[in-house]
């Protein structure tokens, strides 16, 4: 058996950036995935794990040469032993969005064999306080903190650099149930709302059930606990390419999967009017009916509470015209890509959080002649290594 890096300290010359948050080096014929380092960088990295293999993982330690990218980041639980929510808190506000964009397309080619020049577009707001929506985990003494990177211990903190005003802060001065977590959301009032959660129970202890949000020229209610997108522009900014892209025909019938509380059907709604119709999938009963809440103005958008696989294999359902679908981290995957596919619609908008699960799907849709004609990637997440990628796909030309 081979010898355990663990604990073992390696000079390395830092290669490619990999999807995770991580940059490739190689070290005695294996690959070292390698955090709080940059493309181009001589470092010093201590082996964090190594389960055998290929590969193994660690941490810069120590920086020999800067990329000239490199900046001080600004909170010191980005870095090694720290909290992990932030992967790029060291690189510039450019070399992030490089870095995604860089991830992106590689995720593209390897998995589904396209050649796209990707560019990650900014957000207003920077880099910091931008993030609505936070689960914090509680340690022994009853404080919120992060879990330490890839670890069950808790750091405690007062505060978080990516954080909204309103939400960690709120937190610090009480005490909380050992062992649970805490889930703190700002909406669109300014409101905090926070529940202490206990396995999937959640005790609200701050603001109320119900949070405000502003998006796609509507106010949305919905369960304070419940999906809605963390950056505080992200859900009308893609509301409005998915509208773009969709364009569904008016009197059309238009889909979209994975509906949460119907941000999307709400724009497929108004194009297609009250001649059309739009059909809304969300496997969340709370969801789903706030969706049927928001969406009372408009009787044609019809919303299913049940799982989108299970849901368009319903022959009763109509085609539809366009699809859009925002599917979570994993993906939609083979049953429901074919399932769209075979109802043969204009374009597939496809909303994507994960770009490996985007590019894996693309290859789906391509078995079945449809062709990435658009991409839009943006910096939903600034200082982390997540992206939000708007893909159309349409009938690829005879
Ligand atoms: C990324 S969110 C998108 C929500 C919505 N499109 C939005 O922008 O606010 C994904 C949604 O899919 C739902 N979901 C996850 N798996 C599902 C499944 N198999 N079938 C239907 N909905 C699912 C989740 O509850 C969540 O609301």
């Amino acid at each position: 058996m081979s010898e355990n890096w663990v604990g073992r300290r390696i000079e390395v010359e830092v290669g490619a950036v990999a999807h995770g948050g991580h940059c490739v080096a190689r070290a005695d014929g294996r690959v070292v995935f390698v955090r709080h380092a940059l493309p181009g960088e001589r470092v010093v990295v201590e082996i964090t794990e190594d389960k055998g293999g290929s590969f193994c993982r660690g941490d810069a330690v120590r920086v020999l040469t800067a990329s000239p990218e490199r900046v001080d980041a600004p909170c010191e639980l980005a870095a090694p032993g720290g909290c992990g929510g932030c992967d790029w808190q060291h690189a510039s506000a450019a070399e992030q969005r490089r870095l995604k964009a860089v991830v992106v397309a590689e995720q593209l080619q390897r998995l589904a064999g396209l050649d796209w020049d990707v560019e990650v577009e900014e957000l207003a707001g920077g880099l910091e306080h931008w993030r609505t929506r936070v689960r914090l985990a509680v340690d022994r003494a009853g404080r919120v903190g992060f879990h330490r990177h890839r670890s069950h211990s808790v750091i405690p903190v007062r505060e978080c650099v990516i954080a909204a005003p309103g939400t960690v802060d709120v937190l610090v001065e009480r005490s909380w149930t050992p062992g649970s977590s805490v889930e703190v959301a700002i909406d669109a009032t300014g409101r905090t709302h926070a529940s202490e959660v206990v396995g999937k129970r959640g005790t609200r202890v701050l603001g109320g059930p119900v949070a405000v949000e502003r998006a796609a020229r509507r106010e949305w209610t919905l369960d304070a606990r419940g999906f809605w997108q963390v950056h505080p522009d992200a859900a009308d900014l893609l509301a409005e390419v998915a509208g773009q892209w969709a364009a569904p025909a008016e009197g059309a019938v238009a889909w979209d999967l994975y509906s949460g509380v119907g941000l999307f059907a709400s724009v497929l709604g108004r194009a297609v009017g009250p001649g059309g119709e739009v059909i809304a999938v969300e496997s969340s009963r709370r969801a789903a009916e706030d969706s049927a809440d928001n969406l009372v103005d408009m009787p044609w958008v019809r919303t299913f509470a049940g799982r989108v696989e299970h849901v368009v294999e319903s022959a009763s359902l109509p085609d539809p015209d366009v699809v859009v679908l925002d599917p979570p981290r994993k993906g939609a995957g083979r049953p429901v890509v074919d399932a769209i596919a075979a109802r043969a619609p204009r374009r597939v908008v496809y909303v994507a959080c994960d770009p490996a699960a985007l590019a894996r799907d693309v290859a789906l849709f391509a078995g079945h002649g449809y062709a990435l004609t658009g991409l839009r990637a943006f910096d939903t997440f600034p200082m982390t290594h997540h992206v939000e990628c708007v893909a159309l796909l349409e009938p690829a030309q005879a």
